[in-house]
């Protein structure tokens, strides 16, 4: 059985917007962004949202829904009281386009800012030989959809603009994690590297980053904190520590 639910959904631009109240009917089975949708048929049709798959796959949809990151297209309306107001806002932490869509160029910055897998100079294309449980290890982080929930929801750079300078966010920090962990991999001290250039040392492992990855990855326990603990071996390792001085 339908019902009528109340949404406030954020409505405006760069410049300023406000919250706005809506109607609008629920039916069995539907998640949030089909009630956008139908906001868009029937009541506001330059309401601005992104998607594209609506499988939770492509990563488009992210936004918040009573200020938690979600993805609006795995969000389910039966997770909500029917006489509860679904209060529907675009990511805190980028800059706002239009409605519920953001400025994400930040992420693709920093993605820039890795250097790229580097393999063997004597290795050929399907030379490559490696254990089942180091291909086990990353095929975890290749799960990732960029939907940026991560960086979204990761208080360094949410409450504290400034940050985005020098921390790259979980999600980048969990690339530079995987090539760090790749046997394959002959950059140049990939820890370092986080330290220095991506700002590993900002995060303090609250794990709000792994609480709303839609992919489950265990961003903090997996990638971060074996991250730290490279770094920690490389810099205080009293060899080390002689030979780099
Ligand atoms: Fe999204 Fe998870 Fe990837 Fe972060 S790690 S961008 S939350 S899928
Ligand atoms: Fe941020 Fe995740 Fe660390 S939320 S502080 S990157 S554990
Ligand atoms: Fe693709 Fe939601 S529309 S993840």
């Amino acid at each position: 059985m339908g019902y009528q639910a109340r949404f406030r959904v954020w409505r405006g631009s760069a410049e300023g917007g406000e919250l706005r109240d809506f109607t609008a009917e629920v039916n069995e089975g539907e998640v949030v962004l089909d009630i956008l949708h139908r906001l868009q048929a029937t009541q506001c049709p330059d309401l601005a949202v992104r998607w594209n798959c609506k499988a939770g796959k492509c990563g488009s949809c992210s936004a918040e829904v009573n200020g938690r990151p979600k993805l609006l297209c795995m969000t389910r309306m039966s997770t909500f009281a029917e006489d509860e107001t679904i209060t529907v806002t675009p990511m805190r932490t980028f800059p706002v386009l239009k409605d519920l869509v953001c400025d994400v160029s930040y992420n693709y910055v920093k993605a820039r800012e890795v250097p790229a897998f580097q393999p063997p100079a004597d290795l050929g294309p399907g030379e490559y030989r490696m254990q089942q449980v180091d291909v086990a290890r990353s095929q975890e982080f290749r799960k990732c959809i960029e939907c940026f929930l991560c960086q979204d929801t990761c208080h360094v750079i949410r409450d504290h603009e400034p940050n985005k300078e020098s921390f790259s966010g979980p999600r980048f920090l969990m690339r530079v994690a995987e090539l760090e962990m790749h046997p394959l991999d002959t950059a140049e001290d990939r820890a370092e590297q986080a330290r220095g250039d991506h700002g590993l040392g900002q995060c303090n492992i609250t794990r709000c980053c792994t609480e709303v990855c839609p992919e489950h990855i265990q961003i903090t326990d997996n990638a971060l904190i074996p991250l730290k603990e490279r770094v920690a071996d490389r810099r205080y390792d009293p060899l080390r520590w002689l030979f780099r001085r």
